[in-house]
């Protein structure tokens, strides 16, 4: 059964480029909270996955529409992150590896597969409170968000970050790849048609190449804090 989307409960959009930490913060911001979370980046790397594995072109709307109506991909929360599901199988590994962001990304400028996927990401929006990760969460998919963060770093301190992540979970990368890998990533999400990474014009750019994640979540729940206690958010 396909959840009732509930439009009044509360999203926090946390966007920007891969290894600026919007996964860890929005994990760790949404526990405080005790909300649920949507790695929409999790969704387009499952979904780009199916489409290899079935062998679907980018350019095959048709097939790509087909897929998104008979695929059924799960997220089951675990203690370390989200465990990706089809059917019975577990995918996790292949979708987190550098080449499944690459195929996320290739996928990902393709029109059909947005609008397949806005439905079902918007479908996490239930009470007490979603806080949402990707790229466009804050510019199309949850434009009403009480608050939109855009998280940025420099190439260099994201591609480190990465190195520092993949290898913590096995595997086997280079920073050099990296760092090849981020640029062309970056170029390719920024400068598509559809839905391209940009921040909303309403939301708060923080830099984080200088600081921690104990820091950067500070930060964002001040700022989470300022608009959902009434006392603090401005009267007009
Ligand atoms: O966030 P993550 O690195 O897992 O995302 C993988 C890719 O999925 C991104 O590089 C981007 O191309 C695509 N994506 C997107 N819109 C989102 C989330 C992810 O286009 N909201």
């Amino acid at each position: 059964m396909t959840p009732v989307t509930d439009t009044t409960a509360p999203v926090l959009a946390i966007d920007g480029p891969s290894g600026t930490g919007k996964g860890t913060i929005a994990g760790r911001v949404a526990r405080h909270l005790g909300w649920q979370t949507l790695d929409s980046g999790a969704l387009y790397r499952a979904f780009a996955f199916l489409a290899v594995e079935n062998s679907i072109d980018p350019g095959d709307a048709e097939g790509l529409e087909a897929l998104s109506q008979s695929s059924v991909i799960q997220f089951v929360a675990e203690l370390d992150g989200v465990k990706i599901l089809v059917g019975d199988r577990d995918i996790t590994d292949e979708v987190r590896s550098e080449s499944g962001g690459r195929n996320a990304s290739v996928y990902a400028k393709v029109a059909v597969v947005r609008k397949a996927l806005l439905r079902r990401q918007r479908s996490m929006r239930r009470p007490p409170g979603l806080v949402a990760d990707g790229r466009d969460m804050g510019t199309v998919v949850f434009p009403d968000a009480f608050l939109k963060v855009f998280l940025d770093a420099s190439p260099a301190v994201r591609a480190q970050r990465r190195y520092k992540q993949l290898k913590g979970k096995g595997f086997d990368v280079t920073l050099r790849a990296l760092e090849r890998e981020i640029a062309e990533r970056d170029d390719q999400d920024r400068n598509r048609a559809v839905s391209p990474l940009v921040p909303a014009a309403d939301a708060i750019v923080l830099d984080t190449s200088e600081k921690d994640i104990g820091e950067v979540f500070a930060e964002v729940m001040q700022f989470v804090n300022e608009q959902l206690d009434p006392e603090k958010t401005p009267r007009s």
